[in-house]
């Protein structure tokens, strides 16, 4: 059985450095609305951000604030109405149906709610998107499934059904299955939402753990979340968007001291928004509709 190392992989995959020099994922000042008159809304207005390789990114924002069409936004799966977004140096709106197809293919993404097929088992799953990129293999395909649900902590559960799982194992699951492919970038909508937070501490793990085995490749992990223990735990980054801005950028550390003590004199309103954010308040400058 050949061994399947990820790192062994991933160092296979030499790209040209020129590639990401301007961050492997970058946007620049892009618009994105939806609807028109009363209903019209428009979670982004006006974001620009660069993602180096080898990061992990972190995006925190209240809820319909515009994080998963951000990352709907990177992975093609929506146009911005103005603005560029490039991704591996490369502007999508310059691509053909095929460039597009092919960038995808080095970006996993771990969708909200965290999907299985129910009607297939987890290693059907698991094997999905390889066979999806053309691999045949069979005994190949079902060698990585059991070692990518070996590396989340599933082992031997191949021939399960996703409903014979909990909400915390399917979205275990789910990480296997996106890293089936040897991802480049990896995105993470809500990898947390509905578990407890001992699961949510596991889960924030197994994503720095998935990013230290593909740092050999430069694997960049941007994870879209509301928990501010996961943000902590797994970001080098964090990047707060309200009002279809970014309105925070900075270390973990910088939100762990506008959340904590009193705040400075002179605070500005994007701090006291971070501050609000960050304790999980609901009187302050952020607005929210119940
Ligand atoms: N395909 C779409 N068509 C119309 N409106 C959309 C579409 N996708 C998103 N929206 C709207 O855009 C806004 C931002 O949605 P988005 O899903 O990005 O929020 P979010 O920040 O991910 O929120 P949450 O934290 O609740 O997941 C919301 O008002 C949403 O209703
Ligand atoms: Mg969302």
């Amino acid at each position: 059985m050949p061994e399947d190392g990820l790192e062994a992989k991933a160092a296979d995959r030499a790209r040209p450095p020129a590639e990401t020099a301007g961050g492997v994922i970058s946007l620049d000042d892009v618009y994105k609305s939806f609807g028109s008159g009363e209903r019209r809304v428009a979670p982004l207005a006006g974001v620009s951000l660069s993602v180096e390789p080898g990061m992990k990114l972190v995006i925190i924002g209240p809820s319909g604030t515009g994080k998963s069409v951000m990352l709907r936004l990177i992975l093609g799966l929506l146009e911005p109405d103005r603005g560029e977004i490039r991704v591996f140096g490369r502007p999508l709106g310059s691509l053909n149906r095929y460039e597009l197809q092919a960038t995808r293919k080095r970006i996993a993404m771990l969708f909200q709610g965290g999907a299985l097929f129910d009607s297939m088992t987890v290693g059907e799953n698991v094997i999905f998107p390889m066979r999806a990129m053309g691999e045949r293999d069979e005994e190949r395909m079902r060698a990585v499934a059991s070692e990518r649900l070996r590396q989340v902590g599933l082992p031997g559960t191949e021939d399960k059904m996703p409903s014979e799982l909990s909400g915390g194992m399917r979205k275990r699951a789910a990480l296997a299955r996106s890293m089936a492919c040897r991802p480049e970038v990896i995105l993470y909508d809500e990898p947390t939402t509905g578990l407890d937070p001992v699961t949510s501490d596991a889960i924030a793990d197994l994503i720095n753990s998935t990013h230290a085995a593909l740092a050999g490749a430069n694997i960049t992990s941007i994870a879209v979340t509301h928990d501010m223990r996961v943000a902590g735990k797994v970001a080098d980054r964090i990047v707060m968007l309200y009002g279809g801005k970014i309105v925070g950028d900075g270390p973990p550390e910088m939100f762990e001291r506008l959340g904590s003590g009193t705040l400075p004199d002179g605070a500005s309103e994007m701090d006291r928004m971070i501050r609000q954010f960050v304790r999980g308040e609901a009187d302050g400058p952020i607005r929210t509709v119940v």
